[in-house]
């Protein structure tokens, strides 16, 4: 090799690693806002009424510095969105300020550049006025969706089923209505489940047996009606369940008590009738017990005695016999 041609290799490596490091320098520095994701935010805003100026700071150029949005320190893609309403919805369970609430609510329709911030991680909506129409199904990055008390008067759709990522959803105090959809069943990361205050008038639980990775869910006040599958006792990771005021009835499937990572178990305000299956007595981590105001006319198994860490235990309300 000529030393003309090894100095061009040189030159060539040189200009090689300058470039590398000048993409690393700029990935450590201060990256701003993209600006496709920046036109997104401002047709989002654009399209929503906001009385209380709650998006006042979404002005100039760096949008990763607006209230509510959050840019990946890497990539400077927009990765969080939260436009929650700090001041929820009065309804249902909330005893809340209605002025407040009225006053900071975002209206208006979500426009479809949402699905423009495709990096999107966390997303949360809550408490507003606002129609989501989108097919929310496409932000495949989700990990957080939080779409509590929006008025959703829907019933849930079906390509929230395509967030595979998704571990947190909170669904509660909407009015939503019919069944849990199948597709649900394919949300398989999903960690925290809160359905509560809704009108699944035509509910059935089968879709969430697949969710082994469940530690919390909530289906208070869902108006849901029947037994409870016994492939329930598949979520064996559960921590916290809370089934309280549907229309449930039956007995306990002995296969609750495969969930022994249990802590916190609400089955009250149901009609529940028994047996209480021995195998609760496996749920040792259990520290809340509440099968009050059902219609349980049956004895209580020996083996509860093994529930030593039971803090808070109520059976009122009941027609129990034997012994306790
Ligand atoms: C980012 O920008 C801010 C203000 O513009 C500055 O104070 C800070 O030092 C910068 N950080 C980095 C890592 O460059
Ligand atoms: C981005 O970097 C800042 C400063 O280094 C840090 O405080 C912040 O937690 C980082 N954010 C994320 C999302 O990693
Ligand atoms: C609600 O909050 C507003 C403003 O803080 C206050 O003026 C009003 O009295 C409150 N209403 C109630 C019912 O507490
Ligand atoms: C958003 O606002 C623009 C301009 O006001 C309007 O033309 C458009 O229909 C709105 N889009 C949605 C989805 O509401
Ligand atoms: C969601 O997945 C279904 C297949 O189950 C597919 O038909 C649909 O187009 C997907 N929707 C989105 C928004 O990705
Ligand atoms: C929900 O929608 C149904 C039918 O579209 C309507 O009859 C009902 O009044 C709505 N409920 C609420 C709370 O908006
Ligand atoms: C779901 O949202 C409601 C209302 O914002 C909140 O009270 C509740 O704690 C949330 N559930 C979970 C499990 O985080
Ligand atoms: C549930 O609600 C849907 C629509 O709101 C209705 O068509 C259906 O008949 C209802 N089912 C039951 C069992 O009430
Ligand atoms: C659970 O997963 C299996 C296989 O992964 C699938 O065949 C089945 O349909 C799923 N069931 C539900 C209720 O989603
Ligand atoms: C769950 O419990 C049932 C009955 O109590 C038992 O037959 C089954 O083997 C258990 N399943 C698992 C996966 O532990
Ligand atoms: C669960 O409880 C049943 C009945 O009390 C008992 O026979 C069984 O061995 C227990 N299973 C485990 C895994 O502890």
């Amino acid at each position: 090799m000529g030393t003309t041609s090894s100095a061009l290799v040189m030159l060539f490596a040189l200009f090689f690693i300058a470039r590398l490091e000048f993409i690393c320098s700029s990935t450590n520095s201060n990256v701003s806002c993209i600006a496709s994701e920046r036109e997104a935010l401002m047709k989002i805003k654009g399209n929503l009424t906001d009385e209380a100026n709650r998006l006042s700071s979404w002005v100039g150029k760096d949008c990763c510095t607006w209230k509510g949005v959050g840019c990946s320190n890497k990539t400077g893609h927009v990765v969080k969105l939260d436009l929650r309403n700090r001041f929820p919805r009065p309804s249902w369970s909330f005893s809340a300020n209605f002025s407040n609430f009225e006053m900071n609510k975002l209206i208006g329709q979500v426009c479809p550049s949402l699905l423009d911030l495709n990096h999107l991680h966390y997303l949360d909506l809550s408490m507003n006025d606002m129609q989501i129409s989108n097919s929310l199904g496409s932000l495949k990055s989700l990990r957080y969706l939080d779409l509590s008390g929006s008025i959703f008067n829907a019933t849930i759709p079906h390509h929230l089923g395509n967030l595979s990522r998704l571990q947190y959803l909170n669904l509660s105090n909407n009015y939503l209505r019919g069944p849990i959809p199948d597709t649900l069943g394919r949300l398989t990361s999903l960690t925290v489940l809160d359905l509560s205050s809704n009108n699944f008038n035509d509910s059935m639980l089968y879709p969430l047996c697949n969710l082994s990775s469940l530690v919390h869910i909530d289906l208070s006040r869902t108006s849901h009606r029947g037994a409870i599958p016994h492939c329930l006792g598949n979520l064996a990771s559960l921590s916290i369940l809370r089934l309280k005021t549907n229309y449930l009835q039956g007995p306990i499937p002995s296969e609750m008590g495969n969930m022994t990572q249990l802590k916190e178990l609400d089955l009250s305000l149901n009609v529940f009738q028994g047996p209480i299956p021995s195998e609760m007595g496996n749920m040792t981590q259990l520290t809340e017990l509440d099968l009050s105001s059902n219609a349980f006319a049956c004895e209580i198994p020996n083996s509860m005695r093994n529930l030593c860490n039971l803090r808070v235990l109520d059976l009122s309300n009941n027609m129990f016999t034997g012994k306790l």
